[in-house]
């Protein structure tokens, strides 16, 4: 089964770079066969989470199917002082049970090389026992994204294609993985167990 992967795009900006690469990784996933939804955080607004309200936003409830059904994640964000922005940071607050098992590429717009924000993502994925693929792609606003959104950096394109193409293969192999290792005896130890003893998962964590 082809991988379904979310892009989740998490500038509030506009003219977002951040929203372009996005857009361009979502195509040419699209490309590769893999089927693709966007979650674009300009336009689903979710509140500062709060534990107590979360569950009753009708935004949050309108993208719930699409973010638990999905094999992977694609998180594009700009780099705020070395972190990824609050607006993503706010979005995995409310999502983070449901990356367990699934596959994570980082995107970033940054000056210096947004090292530091994908790090941080890639703690927070970690700690939700998610997995990322072992690089991320940045690129610098204006000289490798124009105004327009055109990705003009031919060394940039290249390392979106090689993410998209990974970001296509490795969410199929682990979503298939993932769906068997879901399927297994209740007692089967692998750290996805901590789901099948769920009572209303049915290969998600909703709740
Ligand atoms: C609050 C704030 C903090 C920022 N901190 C950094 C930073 O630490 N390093 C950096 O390279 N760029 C930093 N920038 C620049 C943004 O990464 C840059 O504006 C980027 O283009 C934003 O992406 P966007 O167009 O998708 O919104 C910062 C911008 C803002 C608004």
């Amino acid at each position: 089964m082809a991988a379904r992967i979310v892009a989740i795009q998490g500038s509030m900006d506009r003219d977002s770079a951040t929203a372009a690469l996005v857009r361009h990784v979502g195509g040419l996933l699209e490309r590769s066969g893999a089927k693709v939804d966007y979650v674009d955080l300009r336009e689903v607004r979710l509140p500062l989470f709060e534990r107590a309200t979360a569950h009753d936003v009708s935004q949050y409830r309108e993208i719930v199917p699409v973010i638990q059904e999905a094999d992977g994640y694609v998180l594009g964000t700009p780099d705020y002082h070395g972190n990824p922005s609050g607006t993503l940071k706010n979005f995995m607050d409310y999502f983070w049970r449901e990356f367990t098992g699934k596959l994570f590429g980082y995107l970033c717009i940054s000056n210096e090389r947004g090292l530091s924000a994908m790090d941080a993502l890639r703690v927070a994925v970690r700690q939700c026992y998610g997995w990322s693929l072992p690089y991320g792609v940045c690129g610098v606003s204006g000289a490798d994204v124009d105004a327009s959104g055109a990705i003009i950096s031919e060394s940039l394109r290249s390392r979106l294609q090689m993410l998209a193409l990974d970001m296509a293969r490795y969410g199929e192999l682990l979503g298939g993985e993932r769906r068997k290792d879901l399927a297994a005896a209740a007692t089967h130890p692998t750290f996805l167990a901590v789901l099948r003893k769920r009572k209303d998962t049915n290969g998600t964590a909703a709740g």
